[in-house]
């Protein structure tokens, strides 16, 4: 039996509920271990706040978005004395592990934590999954959907008016997002941050579509970290950075929908999908992913494997080292790109 803390930390996401529940009943039933949720990420190690979970709390959540605990992008290493005052606030609540839950940049305060000798164990989280040595993170297929269910309604409008419509969808620095969906909801051209795209090229595929198939409307999916061929930084929604030094991007579709009305002559319109993404109730995978990870956190934080995450990998549950998962974003997969492109125009 030990005491094990959780948090949620970043973006929230569809599945978060589902990994804490996971924890928790296989915490509490097999190891009888106590299980302590601090509130919003990191900030609640930093001020000792936490409630005590248990079957009750965490039962009717699997099926709810977002997280229970509250999350926020706290970072531990901008805030002054931030290692000491969570080692104070882990040792004054006699926590023995820690399992965060997020994405690179909670797990790397994860990893530096665990540096610091305190016993961690991550669970990958981030609708982008953009998360190395795992094959996915759940959230993503939640996102997934809600893009491609997006995509079909704006099918029926573009055709209705002859319009070409640009779906802006999240994603960060990595185009999983805009592949998967676009793919999934038949979109003409997909733009994605690890392929700077040529406005004229794109400009070509419509053209292409609209005078040799007899369509007379096209759907445009772009990641909102989509750049441009000739340079340039991804378009940006606020000047501001977080506290990890990450820019709110977001604006790449109203570019879009000028410069592709200017040069083919069709009328054009933008979409930003936004937070919708990643609202919601997660898909049934999504549940699975989280409740799964949930189990494997906790058995790995009662086997004494720390400095670890738990990974999807194929159709199995493995660990990994923290640092493995760290080194580097998982950017889009060439051969699935290459796919969709077989799609365009
Ligand atoms: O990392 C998840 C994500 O949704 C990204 O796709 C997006 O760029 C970012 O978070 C948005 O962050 P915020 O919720 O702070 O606006």
């Amino acid at each position: 039996m030990a005491r094990i803390g959780l948090l949620t930390g970043g973006g929230d996401c569809p599945g978060l509920n589902p990994v804490i529940r996971g924890i928790v009943r296989k915490g509490i039933d097999t190891y009888g271990h106590e299980i302590f949720g601090f509130r919003k990420g990191w900030k609640g190690v930093l001020d000792n706040d936490a409630i005590e979970l248990t079957r009750e709390s965490t039962s009717g959540i699997l099926h709810r978005g977002g997280t229970i605990l509250g999350t926020s992008r706290t970072n531990v290493y901008k805030t002054e004395n931030g290692e000491a005052r969570v080692l104070a606030s882990l040792k004054e609540r006699g926590i023995d592990v820690l399992i965060p839950i997020g994405g690179d940049d909670t797990l790397g305060v994860a990893r530096k934590l665990y540096a610091a000798g305190f016993p961690t164990v991550g669970v990958p989280k981030t609708i982008d999954n953009d998360l190395n040595a795992t094959d996915f993170t759940f959230g993503f297929q939640t996102a997934v959907q809600i893009a491609t269910e997006a995509i079909d309604r704006l099918h029926s409008t573009a055709e209705s008016h002859d319009r070409v419509i640009v779906c802006e969808v999240m994603g960060r620095d990595a185009g999983w997002i805009a592949a998967y969906s676009g793919l999934a909801g038949g979109a003409d051209v997909i733009l994605v941050p690890e392929r700077p795209f040529d406005v004229e090229e794109v400009c070509d595929h419509i053209r292409n579509r609209h005078t040799t198939t007899g369509k007379t409307f096209s759907i445009v999916v772009v990641a909102e970290g989509a750049t441009r061929a000739d340079g340039g930084a991804a378009a940006t929604a606020a000047d501001t950075v977080d506290s990890f030094g990450h820019v709110r991007l977001g604006g790449i579709a109203f570019e879009l929908e000028q410069e592709i009305e200017q040069r083919t002559g069709y009328e054009c319109r933008a979409t930003v999908l936004g937070h919708i993404q990643r609202g919601g109730s997660p898909v049934a995978f999504d549940r699975v992913l989280g409740s799964r990870f949930g189990v494997a956190a906790i058995d790995a934080a009662s086997n004494g494997d720390f400095g670890k995450m738990v990974a999807l990998h194929g159709t199995a549950i493995e660990l990994v080292a923290l640092e493995d998962a760290l080194s580097e974003p998982k950017l889009l997969d060439d051969q699935l790109f290459e796919t969709a492109q077989v799609f365009f125009g």
